[in-house]
C-alpha cells in the first residue's frame, strides 16, 4: 500500500466519473454531521463486534469511545462499522462453524470501505481469528483490539471462573456432590463481569497469540475488560492505527514466518487452548504459510509451560496481568524467540522486549528454568488411527494415562453419546478408551468442542475422575482430562476412525507421539468395504459451502478457496 493515506478516495467506483463518486460519497458522510475539516484525513475503520448475543464483547461501546479518541488525537478519522459477533455459548450449532463467515465478513466488509487502516475488536474465541483470517487476506494495516477478561466471582469463600470452574461445579453436581441450589447459587459467580473467559481457554489464548504475533500494542493481551488498563489501551490502539496508516505498515509485514514462530512458542509456553493450533493454521494459511506438525512438535519438546493459570495451573487471567502479563512472559521465552520478528509497532518484538524493563517479582509466570511442566503443553500424535495427525494437551492430562492401551467404547456420533453415556448399562469401565465419531469439520458440522466427553454417570458416581477419550472434534481450552483431540482425516468422509468398533483395543503412547488402533490394515479395508461412509452434504445455502469447501484440521478448517493462492513456506520454518 503507498505510504499516503488514501483516505475516503479509497476505492472509488468512478464508473468513469471518479470527482463525482467522492462528491457523493461526501454529501452521506456530511448527512451524518461531519464538516470537511473532519473528511481530508487518514481513516481508520473500527470493526465492531458488540451484541447483545456476545456478553464477552460487552464493553464494545467503551473501547470503540477510546478508539476513536485515540484515533482523533493522532488527526485521523474512526469509522466504525458492525461484522458478525460470534460467542461461544449463543452459536449454533457451534461458534466455529460460523468462524470462517465471520473472516470472509471482515475481509470484504475492510475491503470493501475506504479505510487506510482497520482496528479489529475481538475477544471471544473465534472472533479473534475470524477477524485475523479476514485481516490477513485484505492485507491493509491492521491492529488487533482484545476486549479483556471478565473478573473472577467468588462462590461461598472460593474464587470462581467461567469455564474451568463451571465444569468443575458441574461435573460435582453430576456426582451427587452438590445439589440444586448450591449448584444455581455458583452460577450467579461464575461470569462476574462482561468479557472473556478468565482462564486460559481459547479466548485468552487468542489474546496472547495476538500479542506474540505482533498484532497488538504491547501489553495488548492481559487488561481485564472493565480496567482503565484495557480502555488505554484501546486509546493507544486507535492512535497506532493512524500511524501504520501512514507508514504503510501492512499486516503481511507483521504475519511473517517468524511471528508464526513466536506464537506458536507462546502457545506451548501458555499451555494454551488445542484451538489455538486450528486458529494459527487457518491465519497462516491466509499468508501462504503452512503449519508443520511435526516440527511444531519438535518445538514444544523444547518449550516449558511458564504460565502458571487454570485449567493446566491455579492462576486466573487478572493474575497473569498483575504480574506484568505479556512482558513478563516474553522477557523468560525471549531466548527462545525469533526477536527479529516487526510489531505494529512499527519496532521488534525484541526492541518491545528489551523496552517493557527488567520486570518483577511476582508468581504467575515460571523462571524459565523453574517451568510448571517441562515441555510443550500440546503434544501431536500420529499413528494407524490419524494419519494426519491428533493432538493432546499433555499439561492438562493425567500422567497416569498418558501411556495407556484399553478397550473401546464406542459412540457413533452426539445423539448416541447423549443416549448412553448415562446409563447404568453402558459397558465401561475406568481402564476402557472412550471413541465418539462424526464431530470433526463435516462431520457435526463445524468441529464442535465435544471432544471433552463427559465421564459416565456410573464411574463418575464411583469417584472416576479421569478416563482416556478419542474424537476427531475440538475441545474448549477451559477443559482438562487425557483427550485426544482433532484425529485427522476424521471419521465423516472415512478416515480410519470411521471404523473403530467396540472392543477393540487402542493404544496412546504420549511418550512415543503414537495414538494405535490395534487391528490390522486388512481388517480395517474389510470394514471400510462393508460399511461405506457417506459423507454429509447440505442442498443450499451456507451449510452447502461449509460441507463442500471446509478443510481438516491439520489445514485449520478454513474453507479451501480462502487459503492464499500461492504457498510461501513452512512454519515453524
Ligand atoms: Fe466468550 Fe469464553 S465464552 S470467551
Ligand atoms: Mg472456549
Amino acid at each position: 500500500m503507498a505510504p499516503n493515506p488514501t483516505g475516503l478516495r479509497k476505492g472509488l467506483t468512478s464508473y468513469g466519473d471518479p470527482g463525482f463518486s467522492l462528491f457523493l460519497r461526501k454529501a452521506f458522510i456530511k448527512g451524518a454531521g461531519y464538516t470537511d475539516g473532519a473528511l481530508d484525513r487518514p481513516v481508520v475503520g473500527i470493526a465492531s463486534t458488540g451484541s447483545a448475543y456476545n456478553p464477552c464483547h460487552g464493553n464494545a461501546p467503551q473501547l470503540l469511545e477510546a478508539v476513536k479518541r485515540g484515533v482523533m488525537l493522532a488527526g485521523g478519522l474512526p469509522m466504525e462499522f458492525p461484522t458478525i459477533s460470534i460467542h461461544e455459548s449463543f452459536a449454533a450449532p457451534t461458534s466455529m462453524y460460523l468462524r470462517n463467515l465471520m473472516s470472509m465478513d471482515t475481509e470484504e466488509m475492510v475491503r470493501a470501505q475506504p479505510m487506510d487502516a482497520v482496528v479489529l475488536i475481538g475477544g471471544c474465541d473465534k472472533t479473534v481469528p475470524a477477524q485475523l483470517m479476514g485481516a490477513a487476506s485484505a492485507g491493509i494495516p491492521s491492529i488487533q483490539l482484545i476486549t479483556g477478561s471478565m473478573l473472577t466471582g467468588s462462590h461461598r469463600g472460593e474464587r470462581v471462573g467461567a469455564c474451568t470452574d463451571c465444569r468443575r461445579y458441574w461435573g460435582r453436581f453430576r456426582a451427587g456432590e452438590i445439589d440444586d441450589d448450591e449448584v444455581g447459587e455458583v452460577n450467579d459467580q461464575l461470569v462476574a463481569s462482561v468479557g472473556t473467559c478468565s482462564v486460559m481457554g481459547t479466548a485468552s489464548t487468542m489474546a496472547c497469540i495476538a500479542e506474540a504475533l505482533g498484532m497488538t500494542v504491547p501489553g495488548g493481551a492481559s487488561p481485564p475488560a472493565v480496567t482503565a488498563d484495557r480502555m488505554r489501551v484501546a486509546e493507544q490502539t486507535g492512535t497506532r492505527a493512524v500511524q501504520m496508516a501512514r507508514d504503510g505498515l501492512s499486516i503481511d509485514k507483521v504475519l511473517t514466518p517468524a511471528a508464526f514462530e513466536n506464537a506458536m512458542r507462546v502457545l506451548l509456553a501458555i499451555g494454551g487452548s488445542t484451538n489455538g493450533i486450528v486458529h494459527l493454521t487457518a491465519i497462516a494459511g491466509r499468508m501462504g504459510l503452512d503449519v508443520d506438525l511435526d516440527a511444531l512438535d519438535r518445538v514444544g519438546r523444547e518449550t516449558p509451560v511458564l504460565l502458571d493459570l487454570k485449567p493446566s495451573g491455579q492462576h486466573y487471567m487478572e493474575d497473569f496481568h498483575r504480574a506484568g502479563g505479556m512482558a513478563t512472559l516474553l522477557r523468560e521465552l525471549r531466548p527462545l524467540l525469533r526477536l527479529d520478528a516487526l510489531t505494529v509497532t512499527g519496532r521488534t518484538l525484541g526492541e518491545e522486549i528489551e523496552a517493557s524493563g527488567p520486570g518483577f517479582d511476582q508468581d504467575v509466570v515460571r523462571p524459565i528454568a523453574r517451568p510448571i511442566y517441562p515441555q510443550g503443553g500440546i503434544a501431536v500424535l500420529r499413528g494407524n488411527l490419524a494419519p494426519g495427525g491428533a493432538i493432546i494437551k499433555q499439561s492438562a492430562a493425567d500422567a497416569r494415562l498418558m501411556e495407556h492401551e484399553g478397550r473401546a467404547v464406542v459412540f457413533e456420533n452426539l445423539e448416541d453419546l447423549a443416549e448412553r453415556i448415562d446409563s447404568d448399562d453402558l459397558d465401561v469401565t475406568a481402564d476402557d478408551v472412550l471413541v465418539l465419531k462424526n464431530i470433526g469439520p463435516r462431520g457435526a458440522p463445524g468441529m464442535p468442542e465435544a471432544g471433552y466427553l463427559p465421564i459416565p454417570r456410573k464411574l463418575a458416581r464411583a469417584g472416576v475422575k479421569d478416563i482416556v477419550r478419542m474424537s476427531d472434534g475440538r475441545m474448549s481450552g477451559t477443559a482438562f482430562g487425557t483427550i485426544v483431540l482433532h484425529i485427522t482425516p476424521e471419521s465423516a468422509i472415512g478416515g480410519p476412525l470411521a471404523h473403530v468398533r467396540n472392543g477393540d483395543r487402542i493404544r496412546l503412547s504420549v511418550r512415543a507421539r503414537e495414538i494405535a488402533l490395534l487391528v490390522s490394515d486388512e481388517e480395517l479395508a474389510r470394514r471400510a468395504e462393508a460399511s461405506p461412509v457417506v459423507a454429509p452434504t447440505a442442498g443450499r445455502g451456507y451449510r452447502k459451502l461449509f460441507l463442500e469447501t471446509v478443510t481438516q484440521a491439520d489445514q485449520g478448517v478454513d474453507f479451501d478457496f480462502l487459503r492464499a493462492a500461492k504457498t510461501m513456506g513452512k512454519v515453524p520454518e
